[in-house]
């Protein structure tokens, strides 16, 4: 029941879990970056997800920006509320990204549609070390990393090094520096190579890709041929408990190549 029609095999999905190294995948069908309705499917499937993840209850969910995060906060509704008690919380700081796609926004906008709650996440992105303690310290930013250090899922997606960087506006030095590195994907402020190495990072505030080990719930939500990359780089760090949602044209892609 789990998934409707819009969903790829379960044979495909399990391959393309074994080959990332991870439990689930859950590929919708068609390009989701040429397709609306294939984007739509993906966010849909994401809230499905969700709903099947998390238990009565309280539950706190870190939330990453972006655009796919925008279109799976669209796609949810009370259902995903239904007898839980849900907390929104954006697991990083500032990224550099503009305000509609914060994941301040999309944290508060899924608390309206879910009915849960939200807390917002101020910290800017680029601090110097004594600032950043003392932003460690206010009360308003403590409380909202506490809150993602016990949180029960993240939610995030992933993106194209060279694509985010630009997008996030930084500087020539620093994208350079980037494609000297070989960066491919980017997620949680967090630029890797193909190997799944960091190789540069935004933002020191809040949840390290590190610690998603201890997170119950991982969900990533990415696709697109033009992140197939991006996706396989970026599983190679991600802990196997790990929830691919993606679509059938990136799932090829990494099927296919290498
Ligand atoms: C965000 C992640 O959720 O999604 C970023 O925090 C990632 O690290 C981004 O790069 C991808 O953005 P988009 O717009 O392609 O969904």
């Amino acid at each position: 029941k789990l998934m409707g029609q819009h969903v790829q095999s379960q044979e495909k999905e399990a391959k393309l879990a074994n080959k990332l190294g991870i439990h689930h995948c859950t590929i919708v069908i068609g390009n989701t970056d040429a397709d609306q309705s294939s984007a739509s499917d993906m966010a849909r499937a994401t809230t499905e997800v969700l709903d099947f993840l998390l238990p009565e209850g309280a539950s706190t969910i870190a939330v990453m920006g972006g655009t796919t995060m925008v279109r799976v906060a669209e796609a949810m509704g009370q259902q995903i509320g239904l007898n839980r008690d849900l907390m929104f919380v954006p697991a990083r700081g500032g990224l550099g990204e503009s305000v509609d796609i914060q994941a301040n926004v999309i944290a508060e906008n899924m608390a309206k549609r879910t009915g849960g709650k939200s807390r917002a996440l101020y910290a800017p992105e680029h601090v110097r070390s004594e600032t950043y303690s003392l932003l460690l310290e206010e009360p308003e930013i403590k409380e909202s990393l506490e809150l993602v250090e016990n949180a029960s899922v993240v939610l995030y997606s992933i993106g194209n090094a060279m694509e985010m960087a630009e997008r996030r506006g930084m500087n020539e030095e620093t994208l350079n520096e980037l494609r000297k590195s070989e960066a491919v994907a980017e997620a949680f402020g967090e630029f890797i190579n193909q190997e799944g190495e960091i190789v540069y990072k935004l933002s020191r505030i809040g949840l390290q890709s590190s610690k998603l080990p201890s997170i119950p719930h991982v969900v990533a939500v990415a696709g697109g041929k033009n992140k197939a990359r991006a996706i396989a780089a970026h599983m190679k760090t991600a802990p196997p408990h790990t929830w691919l949602v993606t679509d059938e044209a990136a799932a090829n892609e990494i099927l296919n190549g290498g």
